[in-house]
């Protein structure tokens, strides 16, 4: 087998200089993880596998690892590639676990500081619906990130430019997606002290496991939300054109309804199937919120927005109540839009609703209105 050899290695000068910056930044990370680890409470009862809410788990793997796992970062590996770089399936030895390794681009300029953010995000919260970072790699100039193998794939690839004969998503599974990509959210906004604005909420970060089960990823641009009085970080602005919220792409005030903006346009794509932004359709079409937005305020025209794949099997109830948890978190005023908290109860009353083709029922009890009133639970 043909080694890469680690660029750490080539000569004895530019050997101890390199292995200097990896511990430097080995050791940033332990520090950083040890103070916040110290300053904050991101304790909750979900925070720990083993019972202990401080764990922090990541580990520190060698390249030549990585290497090995990823059979010298074969074609036949590569799962895809994002912005930060390329994202192979391995599987490493040691931990006798099938994983996911991100190659940071070692052209990219953000990288390094990504990097850091999503090992220390990653490092300090924990959630059944948040990806689990099994450790990184810091060699010499390399940096790799390890993560739990989502044998799924992510949410965009359900949901847009299937090929033929790949099963579409049904309601129940569209549902059940939406309500654990939420309760993720939920855990940042409101569990997580200071509350973490996730910033970069969109189709292709919503990794999926068995079953379904939905987890967010990519922490490299999350922000530690605001403290005390403030309602806003400052930040220049950052994420993915059609699912940033208005006021943040005008003036980079980032809120944690900024996120619920981000979750907004994924709602939408659920339902509808659409992408945020596509341009191969006509102009009245290419933004999806712009599209929609007339859309809700007709209901007779809702079964116009449910994703024709699903050829009318929904339940015409159910997709009233998410059309409108939809338009409530994309409404241009950041302070209309709900918590997340609030969304999570909606959409899990949704999720437990199955619905059923064959039979119609729904078993949706007309009592009961899941649409609860936006409320301001962060002071926002
Ligand atoms: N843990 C994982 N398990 C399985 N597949 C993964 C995992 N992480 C990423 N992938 C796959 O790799 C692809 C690329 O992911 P990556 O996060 O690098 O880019 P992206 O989210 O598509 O774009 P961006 O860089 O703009 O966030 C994803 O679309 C997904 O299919
Ligand atoms: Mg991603």
């Amino acid at each position: 087998m043909g080694w890469i050899p680690c660029s750490g290695y080539s000569g004895t000068k530019n050997k101890v200089e390199k292995m200097e910056a990896q511990d430097s930044l080995v050791g940033q990370i332990k520090a950083t993880t040890g103070k916040l680890k110290r300053n904050s409470s991101t304790k909750s009862k979900d925070t720990s596998k083993n019972g202990n809410p401080d764990h922090i788990a990541a580990q520190t793997f060698s390249f030549r690892e990585l290497a090995t796992a990823t059979r010298n970062f074969r074609a036949e590996c590569l799962l895809g590639e994002g912005g930060f770089g390329r994202v192979y399936k391995g599987r490493l030895e040691s931990i006798n676990q099938v994983v996911a390794i991100k190659q940071l681009d070692r052209n990219g300029l953000q990288g390094n500081r990504e990097f850091l953010v999503e090992v220390l995000m990653l490092s300090l919260l924990h959630h059944p619906n948040l990806v689990n970072l099994i450790g990184y790699c810091a060699d010499g100039d390399q940096r790799l990130l390890v993560y739990e193998y989502m044998p799924l794939g992510c949410l965009e690839d359900h949901l847009h430019d299937i090929p033929p004969g790949k099963k579409q998503l049904d309601w129940n599974t569209r549902m059940k997606i939406a309500a654990g990509a939420a309760k993720g959210l939920e855990y940042l906004h409101d569990k997580a002290n200071p509350p973490v604005i996730y910033r970069d909420l969109k189709c292709s970060n919503i990794l999926l496991g068995e079953g379904y089960h939905p987890k967010l990823s990519d922490f490299g641009l999350a922000k530690l939300g605001p403290v005390g009085e403030n309602t806003h970080v400052s930040t220049r602005v950052m994420g993915t054109y059609g699912y940033c919220a208005p006021e943040y792409a005008m003036t980079g005030q980032l809120t944690l309804k900024s996120d619920v903006y981000s979750f907004g346009v994924v709602l939408l794509e659920i339902i509808t199937g659409r992408k945020a932004i596509d341009n191969s359709k006509s102009a009245g079409e290419q933004n999806l919120v712009a599209w929609a937005r007339p859309l809700f305020k007709d209901r007779r025209k809702f079964s116009q927005m449910a994703d024709p794949t699903l050829q009318g099997q929904y339940p015409p109830r159910g997709l009233y109540q998410v059309i409108a948890v939809a338009a409530m978190c994309v409404q241009e005023q950041a302070n209309m839009r709900p918590v997340i908290a609030d969304v999570v109860t909606a959409l899990s009353y949704l999720a437990s609703q199955r619905y059923d083709p064959n039979t119609q029922h729904t078993g949706q009890s007309s009592r009961h209105a899941p649409g609860t009133p936006p409320r301001n639970r962060r002071g926002q």
